[in-house]
């Protein structure tokens, strides 16, 4: 597979079949070389329980090999077919409040349930069998973003299994869960009700009992995952070696993607910034996405050509945008670029989503044009794909933080995870640093610098493996909110950051908590920055201060405190830093860390690696012409010309300039 992969979501089915030999002219003619077929197609392909008619997916498969397109096949059970909700109620989703769903909508099965599995199953295999080793398909899709939760019978059945497995005792559970808060204690597993808004739930994810809430979030992404397990599975009987993967949503927070993306062969994901997204924020998650899977390239599923529709205000991507986006995913690890979709619906929800054909229906249109432009250029890069991105820093990453502190009452209610982990981020790309995003089960030893935002859930492990990082010179930087937790959300005794006390060499006992807006001012480095949202009153015993509060009673402690072991160092920041201290305090970082520090000023700059040479992307993300100074000299590989030094980049330009030498 040498050539970038270029095209996306496709439905033909929603078509008459006179039109499909000009969808085929016009995605030829934009470079397309690949079609994601039968994401929803489900009621079509099988009008009752007893019959399948593969006769229009034959023919759609037949158009796509006769214009040579390669595939990307879709099992199609993203959507159940109001025949199966008709007769089998109990298939279909039961929300918070336990109501079941009746049908329609999409992503709306039970993940439990007996006869979504026994028809999911025999649908795939009717599948497999029938289109494995056909050379057009590539990859197989399963389902179809993967999200949300159910709160039935049959998954409160399925959760107590789930508890008997992992605790074995009630008791046990009970412990773990410190069930005798407010008269929980269990005497049964199926005295465990499923924590919807019958039960424990509260407004806005928040858990009267942690522990359970955060075990039911552990159970219903393995249920989801055992769907996706099942599917890969049967398509293994027929197909050994095609690879299987699913398309993901980074900022989605339903799933522990690590946990998913060990199940995967690749990993895709979906790519919808809204206007005011961060070009950091879509770096981030694309880090995110390729952190998963240990930084191996991943597969941009989906993006739009132009617009989306399900947003307040669904913006169109700026001349030039929407090229920069894909070589930014490039430039972070993606090695195919596809859109939703290929032809714009009718009708339909997402009649207003863009495609690269719209209703319009004609070449000149500037999305298209953008989208053959691109395709003409990506012909010429496929000498980058599976090129790795080397990194010295990491951003550590944990669904399960993310999980613990949005079910948490208190101490803030401006606490976020994403928000949060994607702050810190930002402060490494404003420096431009190469970041990998990694996880608790990561390699520390391959980084220098490590940023472990709001690391709520603390396992004894984690001692011994932040120690082992710094031991060898490693420099660990974590914040409030961290260390604090076990796994079943039990704070560690004997101050906080809890297990990680001796290491940062400090203790808290109190965190004060800000209004929204509300700052105090921080000496940091001599210099006055602003922290918000938590303050945690420091009690150093070997750190020392890198900045002090300067105001309310805890005026001249610590803020942000720095404790040396051997080589290494442990950074522990008491406090959400505004922008301008977390920029003080990176560059502080990199110069400890000997990692070189640039000014982001609007152009991205990331390098891909490998026998194939260096190749440095450069991205101006702003709407103005950029000039830029290179440190290297080389050939544009989209243009051909040979780049050193001071160059102007139009707006929204990107230059991939293989090195010299
Ligand atoms: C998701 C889905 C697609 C489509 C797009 C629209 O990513 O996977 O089917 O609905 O959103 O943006
Ligand atoms: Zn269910």
């Amino acid at each position: 597979m040498k050539q970038i992969l270029y095209g996306g979501d496709y439905n033909p089915e929603q078509w008459p079949r006179e039109t499909w030999e000009e969808d085929m002219r016009m995605l030829k003619n934009a470079h397309i070389n690949t079609l994601t077929l039968n994401v929803f197609s489900w009621a079509l392909l099988q009008p009752d329980e007893d019959t399948f008619d593969f006769s229009l997916l034959d023919d759609i498969m037949d158009l796509a090999a006769a214009s040579d397109m390669h595939v990307i096949l879709a099992t199609a059970t993203a959507a159940v077919p109001p025949w199966i909700s008709a007769k089998y109620p109990e298939v279909m989703r039961a929300d918070k409040r336990g109501v079941r769903k009746r049908g329609g909508g999409r992503q709306n099965h039970c993940p439990t349930s007996a006869d979504f599995r026994r028809l999911q199953l025999r649908l795939v295999e009717e599948i497999a069998r029938r289109y494995s080793g056909r050379p057009e398909i590539l990859y197989w899709h399963i389902s179809n973003e993967y999200s949300g939760r159910c709160y039935c019978q049959s998954c409160e059945q399925a959760f107590h299994n789930w508890l008997r497995t992992k605790y074995k005792t009630v008791q046990a559970m009970n412990e773990a869960w410190n069930a005798a808060f407010w008269s929980h204690t269990y005497h049964d597993f199926d005295e465990v009700p499923v924590p919807g808004r019958l039960s424990d739930g509260m407004q806005g994810g928040k858990a009267v009992l942690p522990g359970l809430s955060l075990d039911y979030q552990r159970f219903m992404s393995d249920a989801l995952l055992e769907n996706f397990k099942a599917e890969r599975d049967v398509i293994r009987k027929y197909d050994l070696h095609t690879p299987v993967t699913t398309n993901l949503m980074a900022g989605c927070g339903d799933l522990d993607y690590r946990k998913w993306a060990r199940e995967m062969d690749v990993v895709s994901w979906d790519n919808y910034p809204a206007r005011d997204t961060p070009a950091s924020t879509i770096a981030f998650w694309h880090d995110l996405m390729r952190g998963i899977k240990d930084q191996k390239p991943f597969i941009l599923m989906e993006q739009s050509p132009n617009q989306q529709n399900w947003m307040p205000y669904n913006y169109v991507k700026r001349p030039g945008q929407m090229k920069e986006m894909s070589y930014q995913t490039m430039a972070h690890g993606g090695d195919d670029i596809l859109f939703f979709q290929m032809k714009q619906s009718r009708s339909g929800c997402e009649k207003f989503h863009g495609a690269v054909i719209t209703h319009r229906g004609k070449e000149d249109s500037r999305a298209y044009q953008e989208v053959r432009s691109l395709g003409r250029e990506l012909e010429r890069l496929s000498c980058i794909r599976g090129a790795e991105t080397p990194a010295r820093a990491a951003l550590l990453f944990d669904y399960e933080s993310w999980w613990a502190i949005n079910g948490n009452v208190g101490p803030s209610v401006l606490v976020g995870y994403p928000e949060e982990t994607a702050r810190w981020y930002k402060a490494m790309f404003d420096l431009q640093l190469d970041v990998d995003v990694i996880f608790w089960d990561s390699d520390f030893s391959r980084y220098d610098l490590i940023v472990a935002p709001l690391a709520y859930i603390a396992r004894d492990d984690s001692v011994d493996k932040i120690r082992d990082f710094m031991e060898k010179g490693g420099i660990f930087v974590t914040t409030v909110l961290s260390g604090m937790a076990d796994e079943t959300d039990r704070i560690h005794l004997g101050g906080y950051p809890g297990l990680w006390r001796d290491l940062a060499g400090l203790w808290i006992d109190e965190t004060d908590a800000l209004e929204k807006g509300e700052k105090i001012p921080i000496s940091l480095f001599n210099q006055e920055v602003q922290g918000s949202v938590l303050c945690d009153l420091i009690h150093p015993e070997t750190a020392t201060a890198l900045g002090v509060y300067e105001k309310e009673f805890y005026a001249g402690t610590p803020a942000v405190t720095q404790n040396r072991t051997g080589k290494g160092r442990f950074i522990y920041c008491g406090t959400f830093l505004d922008e301008s201290g977390m920029e003080l305090l990176m560059r502080w970082l990199c110069r400890k860390a000997g990692i070189e520090a640039k000014a982001y000023a609007g152009v991205e700059k990331k390098t891909r690696v490998s026998d194939k040479g260096r190749f440095h992307f450069v991205m101006n993300q702003r709407r103005e012409a950029t000039p830029v100074d290179l440190s290297f000299e080389g050939t544009d590989l989209i243009t051909g010309r040979h780049i050193s030094g001071m160059v102007m980049l139009d707006p929204y330009q990107t230059m991939i300039i293989r090195e010299n030498g």
